[in-house]
């Protein structure tokens, strides 16, 4: 996918679809640095990577001690970023999650807007220094089909993932005569161990597997992925 020597920036790369998009973007041939709240969680992605990670004085993984929604850090992991490979390409903003919440709690509903909205918002921020600058960019968030209607119980998951399609639309239309690409994918349901804890009795064959939302992730942060922008892609394995 032309990835090969190009440098990514994941947030959520601890998660189980965040593992997924690191390998394959090593695999790529690409850089790739983490944001990760938890050392112990990154140091635990590093050594699953093995030799991936390449070595000491040429890492092709970078752990960064960085919170995706604090500016100043995500700041300096950009600048270490292009200390280390002298480029920026891509983003993939995959930190997130679920929480319950029904439409009166404000509370769920600002803890949700936090983990699926503050998180991309600040995290583009950052890297939309050095894009702008080399007018090249790709950014690819997460939203999900799921929040394309709200539940009663979801209220703050529905409004931060729906938030995040029109953001994105946003992005990609500010930016759009500078090189630079932003798109959202809308998995389904990920076939995670979590999925599997909660519902027993589905099948997680109909579920989408974290590798083929990451297929789906390097092609939308690839140089050939040029003329997609501002889409919101579902990505549903076989529901
Ligand atoms: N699982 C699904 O079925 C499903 C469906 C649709 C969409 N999605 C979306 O897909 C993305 C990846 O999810 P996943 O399935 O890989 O989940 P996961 O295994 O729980 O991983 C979530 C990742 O996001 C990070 N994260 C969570 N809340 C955060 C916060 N408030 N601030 C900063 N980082 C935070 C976690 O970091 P720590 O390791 O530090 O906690 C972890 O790296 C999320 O945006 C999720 O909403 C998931």
């Amino acid at each position: 996918m032309g990835l090969e020597g190009r440098a990514a920036i994941v947030t959520g790369g601890t998660g189980v679809l965040g593992r997924a998009v690191v390998r394959r973007y090593l695999e790529a041939g690409a850089h790739v640095a983490t944001a990760v709240r938890d050392r112990a969680k990154g140091e635990a992605l590093r050594e699953e990577l093995g030799e991936l990670v390449g070595t000491p004085n040429d890492a092709r993984l970078l752990l960064v001690d960085a919170d995706p929604a604090d500016r100043a850090a995500m700041d300096a992991a950009v600048e270490e970023v292009l200390r280390r490979w002298g480029r920026l390409d891509a983003l993939a903003n995959l930190a997130g999650g679920y929480d319950r919440g029904t439409p009166w709690d404000l509370d769920a509903m600002e803890r949700q807007w936090a983990a699926n909205v503050r998180t991309a918002v600040t995290a583009t921020a950052a890297c939309l220094r050095p894009m702008r600058a080399r007018a090249y960019g790709r950014i690819v968030s997460v939203g999900s089909v799921g929040a394309e209607r709200g539940g009663a119980e979801s209220a703050g998951y529905a409004m931060s993932k729906s938030a995040i399609v029109r953001w994105t639309e946003s992005l990609a239309a500010a930016l759009k005569d500078e090189g630079i690409t932003a798109n959202v994918v809308l998995p389904s349901i990920i076939d995670h161990p979590v999925n599997r804890e909660r519902m027993p009795k589905a099948d997680p064959t109909k579920w989408v597997r974290p590798e083929e939302l990451a297929a789906a992730i390097l092609f939308l942060t690839s140089p050939e992925a040029s003329g997609v922008t501002g889409a919101a892609i579902p990505v549903v394995g076989r529901v």
